[in-house]
């Protein structure tokens, strides 16, 4: 592998360079939208395997490499981690030394011990930090976070959500050690979108759950279904539903319920009756949140070059986590489980900014409510959603 022969430039002067780390499913996808983005460039992929190297040198004209430590010399400006769900605390860790920012896939850790230990090391080393909750750069979340936010529904009082995911993870990947298992890898979206779209901050968790269908999860003590039950600030509600039997493909549902109206969308509504049934076409992860993808990665993009604060962030991060930790710890005891506010991560002795409680800079909602209606028009993976390959899973 060759050094690429430009050192880093002064922010805003030229696109960010990225690198990517797990040219895996997701790493694909990412390595895409990183390639197209106006704001970057990608500047190098790192993996353990030949085969994703080979795949990612075909794909793109930049080192490849299996080194981590040559990889972090490059001179690029951030990377892009989507590894496997335990790899990714050594690739924080090694990317914030190397001063580099980070975008990474969820959920950073498995225990909010290690979650809080790696972050802190990102705060220290003051490097921007993205968390990889696509919802919140998805446009139809953004479109109904415009209208929550207007006052035109009342007080938001109750969320209900649901994703369904078409199949669980490859095997190799099953495990609390390994993907973390359904409330870690899959239901923290939505714990995250509740904080989101509601504003506000969860303090109670109570969670269920069974495996109904891939009945091999028991032995690894994972579920393939689980309902949570959040209780939030300022007497709100969240409902979320998870599952991984959605033969008919990927399924994704959100409402949010006001003192004076709801918005929602992904449910049939009115009179109709609805049957699906299994589709070997039918959608994927990548597929529903295509443009989220892109639009999360350009955004984290665009703070770099500008200078800005990538969002969401580490206190979004790890209060997700925290959130699925209760759910998970709500799933084995059967109780009822209090989610006590995390006291910020601080840099110095100094408290970091506040949490943003979910949301997004103003300036960065605006600019985002308005457009990325999903033209298609950035690539996709084109190799048909069944031949897609089982992994971490957990869209
Ligand atoms: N946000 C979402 O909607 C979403 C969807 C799918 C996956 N994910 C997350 O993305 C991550 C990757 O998931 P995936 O489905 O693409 O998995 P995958 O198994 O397809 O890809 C992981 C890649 O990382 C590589 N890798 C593993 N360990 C490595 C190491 N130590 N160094 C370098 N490379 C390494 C693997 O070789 C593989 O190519 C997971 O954390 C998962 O939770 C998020």
């Amino acid at each position: 592998m060759s050094a690429p022969d430009t050192a880093p430039a002064a922010p805003g002067s030229r696109p960010a360079r990225l690198g990517l780390i797990g040219h895996g499913r997701l790493g694909a996808v990412h390595a895409r939208n990183v390639a197209a983005c106006p704001d970057a460039e990608l500047a190098a992929v790192c993996d353990t395997e030949p085969a994703a190297l080979a795949a990612a040198a075909a794909e793109h004209d930049v080192p490849v490499t299996t080194d981590l430590d040559a990889f972090l010399a490059l001179p690029f400006d951030g990377v892009v981690i989507a590894s496997s769900t335990q790899a990714h605390a050594g690739h924080i860790l090694a990317a914030a030394r190397a001063g580099k920012a980070i975008f990474v896939e969820k959920p950073v850790c498995l225990t909010l011990r290690d979650t809080d230990q790696v972050l802190q090391e990102v705060v220290d080393a003051g490097v921007p930090f993205q968390i990889g909750f696509q919802r919140r750069w998805d446009s139809r979340y953004l479109h109904a976070k415009r209208i929550i936010d207007s006052g035109d529904i009342g007080e938001p009082v109750l969320f209900k959500a649901h994703g369904r995911d078409p199949n669980a993870s490859n095997p190799a990947n099953w495990g609390l050690d390994r993907n973390g298992g359904l409330f870690l890898n899959c239901a923290i979206h939505d714990f995250d979108a509740a904080r989101f779209l509601l504003g506000r901050e969860v303090r109670g968790v109570t969670a269920t759950g069974a495996a109904l269908v891939h009945k091999g999860l028991r032995d690894k003590g994972d579920i393939d279904t689980c309902s949570t039950t959040l209780h939030l600030d300022g007497d709100a509600m969240a409902l979320t539903e998870w599952s991984r039997y959605a033969t008919y493909g990927y399924d994704i549902a959100m409402e949010v319920v006001g003192t004076e109206g709801m918005v929602q969308f992904g449910s049939e509504r009115d009179r109709a009756v609805l049957v699906r049934r299994p589709a070997r076409d039918g959608a994927s992860v990548f597929e529903i949140f295509g443009d989220a993808y892109r639009d999360s990665v350009e955004a984290f993009a665009a703070s770099l070059v500008n200078g800005t604060p990538a969002s969401p962030g580490v206190e979004d991060a790890r209060t997700a986590l925290h959130i699925a930790l209760a759910a998970r710890r709500s799933f084995e005891t059967g109780r009822s489980v209090p989610v006590e506010a995390l006291p910020p991560l601080t840099r110095g002795g100094l408290a970091c900014p506040p949490a943003r409680r979910g949301m997004h800079p103003p300036e960065v909602l605006a600019r985002r409510q308005d457009g990325h209606a999903g033209n298609g028009a950035y690539p996709r993976p084109d190799d048909g959603r069944t031949a897609v390959p089982l992994a971490d899973g957990g869209g």
